[in-house]
């Protein structure tokens, strides 16, 4: 539990790095710069994601937090499901244009969920 914060700030600066990241590859498939996926901005999300979730996972076994009793948990982590589909859609150089805009406004919807839920912790279901 000593360590709780620190994991915390980690956990809260790859969250926001991936947010960062995630975005900006939106931006440059919008500009029509595709070839980031020949740079190292392919593989640094994945790092930095993997890091981010076994902080996540650190704070589940370290903290008081429990998916099934804080439901803003629970729900954060179903959004995150949804979000790893939609954002990986997005990417997809195969589909049309108008699909992977779709898929990427609601990866952007479903992150912008997973903050709200992080940040405000509300009672969902009581
Ligand atoms: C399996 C996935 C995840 C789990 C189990 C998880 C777990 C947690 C827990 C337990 C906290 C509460 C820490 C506390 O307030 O004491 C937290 C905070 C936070 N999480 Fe996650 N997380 C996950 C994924 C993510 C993702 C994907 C993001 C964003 C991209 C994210 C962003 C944040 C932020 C910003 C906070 C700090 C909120 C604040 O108190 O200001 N998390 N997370």
């Amino acid at each position: 539990m000593e360590y709780y914060l620190n994991v915390k700030i980690l956990h809260m600066f790859c969250a926001y790095v991936s947010v960062t990241l995630f975005i900006s590859r939106l931006l440059l498939d919008s500009l029509g710069k595709v070839g980031w996926r020949h740079s190292p901005a392919r593989y640094l999300p994945h790092i930095n994601d993997s890091v981010l979730l076994t902080l996540a996972l650190t704070l589940l076994v370290i903290g008081p937090w429990q998916p099934l009793a804080h439901s803003w948990l629970g729900t954060k982590i179903l959004l995150l499901m949804g979000y790893i589909l939609a954002g990986s859609k997005a990417f997809k150089l195969a589909l049309p244009v108008k699909r992977r805009l779709v898929w990427a406004v609601l990866a952007l919807l479903q992150l912008a969920g997973i903050l709200y839920l992080a940040i405000n912790k509300p009672l969902l279901f009581s």
